[in-house]
């Protein structure tokens, strides 16, 4: 990662809390504070049985403290923030498969709601200097109008993106209300190598085209998507969180994504081109899967001007390294039935 020393000019990050620092997201923004010198935390619930961890798989499971243990568990999360010193914490825990919350709405309000208003009562309480707490583009719902802009409506109808709404408007809450000095993501898919959510659409594309299987579309593929590189989002937290000595960051909301949009049957497209083991995308479904939205794409330019950020990973070159990395974690991969 070439994001190194202090863009900002203001004062460092020194010691972090990751919340959810074995997923997807979070242990690629761990690596990227490690590459900087911070001393980072990570807090993440027992992972569900011969599930890997993916800091133990980007290798970085040495250099990060662990604590293992839920988000809603307060006494916890006074220790962890009280013995490392955190000065700033990355709010990411959360349940995160859209189907895993419509089967049970209560549980993962519990984990998405409940969780960040404890996590922002700890950071209160303790006077932690920035939070950046894990919204997203779902939060805004379906628009016509598009590029998603942060002063849009949240419209959620779904409740994985009921709770990410609720969660984001109770964080941004905590700036005028308390003078915590807090700011939400709202980023657009994220996509890399290290993502072992296999009902997201580039990991199990990107396993599938590898596995010679041809990648199965639910839609017809007109569905549009904006993809965001996980070393870019890492970034992308990395720039908040040093922007957030300015009043115009604090209690604000900051999109990100790619360039441009591109619709779900490119993407996969590009992803059996790459792959180069002689499948297609297999088209088996019509419109628009129940449930998901349409088209989402989000405008990042707030975040470029207040924070200096800007995608540097663009789609061929990121799906080439998500290829690479499952290429080289066969372990990892769904079984071939
Ligand atoms: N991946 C994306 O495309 C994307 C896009 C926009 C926003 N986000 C947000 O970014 C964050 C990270 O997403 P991800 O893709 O890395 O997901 P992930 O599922 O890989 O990681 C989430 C982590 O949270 C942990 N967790 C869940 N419930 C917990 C609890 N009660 N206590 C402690 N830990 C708990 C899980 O064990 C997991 O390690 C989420 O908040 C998500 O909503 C993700």
């Amino acid at each position: 990662m070439e994001h190194r020393g202090d863009p900002g000019g203001g004062a460092l990050v020194r010691s972090a809390l990751v919340t959810g620092g074995r997923g997807f997201v979070g242990a690629w923004l761990c690596t990227a504070l490690l590459d900087r010198g911070v001393d980072v935390v990570s807090l993440d619930r027992r992972a569900p049985r011969g599930r890997p961890s993916t800091l133990a798989l980007l290798g970085i499971e040495d250099e990060v403290r662990e604590r293992e243990g839920s988000l809603v568990d307060r006494a916890l999360l006074d220790r962890v923030l009280a013995d490392r010193d955190v000065d700033t914490v990355f709010h990411l825990a959360a349940e995160t498969i859209v189907g895993t919350v419509r089967a049970d709405p209560a549980a993962a309000f519990d984990t998405n709601v409940r969780g960040t208003w404890t996590v922002l009562e700890a950071c209160r309480e303790r006077g932690v200097e920035r939070v950046v707490f894990a919204s997203s583009d779902k939060a805004y719902g379906a628009h016509d109008e598009l590029p998603y802009r942060e002063d849009l409506a949240l419209r959620p109808t779904a409740p994985y993106e009921a709770s990410k709404a609720a969660a984001d408007l109770i964080a941004r809450s905590y700036w005028p209300s308390y003078g915590l000095p807090v700011a939400v993501t709202r980023f657009a898919n994220i996509y890399g190598g290290g993502d072992l959510n296999f009902s997201r659409l580039v990991p199990e594309a990107a396993c599938a085209a590898l596995d010679g299987r041809a990648p199965v579309l639910r839609s017809d593929g007109s569905p549009v998507r904006d993809l965001l590189y996980v070393e870019d989002a890492a970034a992308a937290y990395l720039a908040i969180a040093d922007s957030l000595g300015r009043e115009e960051v604090r209690g604000e909301a900051f999109n990100a994504g790619g360039e441009r949009p591109y619709s779900v049957l490119e993407i996969v497209a590009a992803i059996t081109r790459l792959a180069a083991t002689g499948v297609e995308p297999d088209v088996r479904g019509a419109g628009n899967p129940d449930g998901e939205i349409d088209r989402q794409y989000v405008d990042a330019s707030k975040l470029r001007q207040c924070c200096g950020w800007e995608p540097r990973v663009g789609l061929e070159d990121g799906l080439g390294r998500t290829l690479d990395w499952y290429r080289a974690h066969p372990e990892v991969r769904p079984p071939v039935s």
